[in-house]
């Protein structure tokens, strides 16, 4: 059996014996997957990606990335990694080769072998006509196109990203990601990478996995994610609107739930396009008049709006209660798609 990039079991954080940062987290990627962790401000994403980098200490549990126990042989692991963190960490008065050349030296990277890695990456992030220029002098994509470079220099096999596109414009975003995504198809690099844009996650990652308050509320693939929403929406728009609607509904094959919202009913179905001549039918049926049907395939953000109880930006407001009741519809979601 192929053995696991990185493998996670029962890892906690808990900071200054009170703030429970990370909780019982576990979870594998394969090698060459792009693995993504999603969670808002404060869900443990950093905490957890310093106990896999061997840069924090987890109060229990435990974890090898690319065959090596991370806490037991931490300077074997630094030199398995790259990181790209969600802070600039270029040296802004040397110049990008320069602080090229340093990452090198640090990684004790052969100096016939750092020569030609150097150029080439200068040339593929494409900042090789800025390359004896100050880093201070980069523009914001630039800078983290750099670092991505310096996180590479030492060929790593693991590749951690912890929001590495955070306040780069839309342009700058596509521009890093498709290096990524280059450098991942040459060199068959595992990517692990946290980001708060969840759009960014649904187009790159194979897998993602969803933290809220330092627990694991869910993980799969973007689509099984979405799928285990009850699938797509089917707005049917009614010319009555009656309970008998809802049940008429509700009784086709393959719908998960029908309700009453605003002007529609919001029909939720793993595939909704099927069911879409199935609805019309029921509804000729029992002689109820249709002025418009539609579908909805579920975002992530519905995802995240499902499995964590809130908004993906939107701030901490609920009260004790609110928590309360949708940690309980994040556990029961959670047991109904673990299937
Ligand atoms: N060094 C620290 N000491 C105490 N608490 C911390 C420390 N670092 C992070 N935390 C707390 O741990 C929780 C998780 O933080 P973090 O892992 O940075 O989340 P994220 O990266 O998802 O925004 C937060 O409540 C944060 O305030
Ligand atoms: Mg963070």
């Amino acid at each position: 059996m192929l053995e696991s990039a990185i493998r996670v079991e029962h890892l906690s954080k808990t900071y200054n014996g009170k703030v429970r940062a990370v909780e019982d987290v576990s979870f594998s990627v394969m090698p060459g997957e792009a693995f993504g962790f999603l969670g808002p401000n404060g869900a443990g994403k950093t905490t957890t990606v310093s106990m896999l980098t061997a840069g924090l200490v987890p109060t229990s549990g435990r974890a090898v990335v690319d065959g090596v126990d991370v806490f037991r042989d931490p300077a074997a692991i630094k030199q398995r990694i790259g990181i790209v963190f969600q802070e600039s960490t270029a040296d802004p008065d040397l110049t990008g080769r320069e602080n090229l050349e340093l990452a090198a030296a640090l990684f004790r990277v052969p100096r016939a072998e750092s020569r030609p890695r150097i150029d080439s990456l200068l040339e593929r992030l494409q900042i090789g006509d800025a390359a004896d220029r100050l880093v201070k002098t980069y523009s914001g994509g630039m800078r983290r196109r750099l670092e991505l470079a310096v996180g590479i220099i030492h060929a790593p096999r693991v590749l951690f990203l912890d929001e590495p596109t955070l306040g780069l414009d839309p342009q700058g975003r596509a521009g890093f990601w498709q290096y990524v995504q280059e450098l991942r198809k040459d060199r068959g690099m595992t990517i692990f990478v946290t980001t708060h844009y969840l759009d960014e996650a649904d187009a790159i990652c194979e897998r993602l996995a969803i933290i809220d308050h330092g627990r694991l509320v869910a993980m799969g693939t973007p689509s099984e994610l979405k799928d285990r929403l009850g699938g797509d929406v089917v707005t049917v728009r009614t010319v009555r609107s009656d309970p008998e609607v809802a049940k008429v509904l509700s009784a086709v094959p393959g719908v998960v739930s029908a309700t009453r919202q605003e002007e529609a009913y919001r029909v939720k179905a793993p595939r909704g396009e099927a069911l879409i001549p199935l609805l019309v039918d029921a509804c000729t049926r029992a002689g109820i008049g249709l002025t418009g049907v539609s579908l909805k395939r579920p975002s992530l953000d519905e995802v995240f709006l499902e499995f964590t109880g809130r908004e993906f930006r939107e701030d901490e407001g609920a009260t004790a209660t609110d928590r309360a009741v949708r940690i309980g519809q994040v556990r029961e979601a959670f047991g109904r798609g673990r299937r």
